[in-house]
């Protein structure tokens, strides 16, 4: 083993062993999500590399694993059989003093060439793009001795050269980077290779009028090719036809999700073994001094749907972490007349409502708050607006001609929360920001749900309330 690598090791080491120390303090608070990945303890933010390879799914995140706050950017790693639980692995990236990733080991991706594991990440400082492969099924990591394998940015007057996200078309690799051109606006940089070491820059792949785009991700959805960007705001999306390196969108942008960029920024994603795409947010979530910080958002399979509108809905086999159940069916809401069901279940739930609108202005849900509103949250559909929100965000939502029921899922992880309508639209939130309360709404003693409706009548068809269970596998909490 090289000198670099023989270090590295040790780094890691250090690392793991910094993060063991802190993770029982992490895994006794009890703001901490139970189904949504976090790191054993300290900093996560970014999700970085799925891939799906020899059976298992590895999925990657940017760690600071010496604190719960963003320094020494590590790459964290958690490996599934099925998407849905967990285990956590050694972390599998840091960075070397005095190297081309001595002050981190950015975000990137992780593709299989030729049968090898390897990950495209971004050393900095200065930003360049780095390969690091593994022969012991993802499980540890040589870097290269090639790296940097893209030392320098293809032109003067670039700011930011990052998060490299790649795919394979026939015999050829492509890489998106994320970028921005001073003084104009953001934009993605395309190169193609054969082998990950040597690329050819072939152009911007598209210039936009934000700020720099962090974290692109490009790919096929459905007969359209879809570009989701994180240009230091809300993470926005545009669709297009994508043919001779050349992008052309055919949308406006659109937001991902309608959080805010604290609640789901810098996503990534990948193809399944089915091959749908699947995709990660991250949610920056966790109480000021906690022994943790951050949480991935819950997998979201994308799609193309027949009216050409982009399909967000959880994947179907979160199903498999449910326990117990309770259901009403038929509640009906006269205006101004909340009715209250006493689910008892946990502060872990998955909530899923169906209402039929009638006269209503707004329908929704109230969560918690039996004690006069210490935590209590409102996931509201204002009809008469085309509005979604909850604790203090919200964004545009209207039923479709010919939508004659609103469809809520409700993924309530005690600091966070993530509301599906439709099987279209996906609105995150973290329920411990600064100025607003901490933890679950659905705390014990204070865990009743209020159903109401706003400006004439409505009809809950069906309320199911599951609780819902770890996805870590027993010992990786
Ligand atoms: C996005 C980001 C990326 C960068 C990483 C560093 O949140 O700024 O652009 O690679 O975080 O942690």
């Amino acid at each position: 083993m090289d000198r670099l690598n023989a270090e590295h090791r040790r780094i890691l080491d250090r690392a793991n062993a910094s993060v063991a120390a802190g993770a029982e303090r992490a895994a006794s608070d009890p703001s901490r999500p139970i189904y949504h990945l976090t790191s054993p303890a300290y900093w996560i933010n970014d999700p970085n590399g799925p891939v799906h390879h020899d059976g298992e799914y590895h999925l990657f995140f940017q760690h600071n694993p010496f604190a719960s706050e963003w320094g020494n950017m590590c790459w964290g790693h958690v490996v599934s059989e099925d998407l849905v639980r967990w285990e956590h692995l050694p972390i599998a990236l840091a960075p070397n003093p005095g190297s081309y990733d001595k002050d981190g080991a950015f975000s990137g991706c992780c593709v299989i060439h030729d049968g090898v594991p390897t990950i495209l990440y971004t050393g900095v400082f200065p930003e360049c793009q780095c390969i690091a492969t593994s022969d012991d099924r993802l499980r540890s990591w040589t870097k290269h001795p090639a790296n940097p394998v893209i030392p320098t940015p293809p032109r003067g007057d670039l700011e930011g050269f990052r998060d490299p996200f790649c795919w394979r078309d026939g015999e050829s690799w492509y890489m998106a980077l994320g970028s921005g051109i001073r003084g104009s606006g953001g934009c993605v940089l395309l190169y193609r290779s054969t082998d990950l070491r040597e690329w050819v820059y072939l152009g911007p792949l598209l210039q936009g009028t934000t700020g720099v785009m962090e974290c692109p991700n490009f790919f096929p959805l459905g007969d359209r090719w879809l570009l989701c960007v994180s240009p230091f705001a809300q993470v926005i999306y545009v669709t297009g036809d994508f043919s001779d390196h050349r992008f052309q969108p055919e949308t406006e942008w659109l937001p991902m999700d309608l959080g805010r960029r604290e609640d789901f920024y810098a996503p990534n994603s990948m193809l399944d073994s089915q091959g749908r795409r699947i995709l990660w947010g991250w949610a920056q979530v966790g109480p000021p001094g906690a022994c943790w910080r951050g949480a991935l958002t819950l997998p979201r399979v994308l799609s193309l749907r027949d009216d050409r509108r982009l399909g967000i809905e959880p994947l179907p086999e979160l199903a498999r972490l449910r326990g117990r159940h309770e259901r009403w069916e038929g509640v009906l809401l006269a205006r101004d007349e909340p009715v209250v069901l006493p689910p008892e279940l946990s502060e872990t739930v998955e909530i899923r409502a169906e209402f039929e609108l009638q006269g209503a202005r707004e329908v929704g849900l109230v969560l918690g708050g039996s004690s006069g509103g210490r935590g209590q949250r409102t996931v509201a559909y204002d009809h008469e607006a085309g509005r979604l929100s909850v604790a203090e965000r919200s964004g545009s939502f209207g039923l479709l001609p010919g939508e004659d029921h609103l469809q809520l899922r409700i993924f309530l992880d005690r600091s966070i929360v993530e509301i599906y309508a439709n099987g279209r639209v996906a609105l995150t939130a973290g329920l411990d920001h600064p100025g607003v309360e901490e933890g679950s709404p659905l705390r014990e003693g204070d865990r009743r749900v209020t159903l109401f409706s706003r400006g004439g009548a409505a009809r809950a068809s069906t309320v199911d309330v599951w609780e819902m269970t770890s996805i870590w596998e027993a010992g990786s909490a």
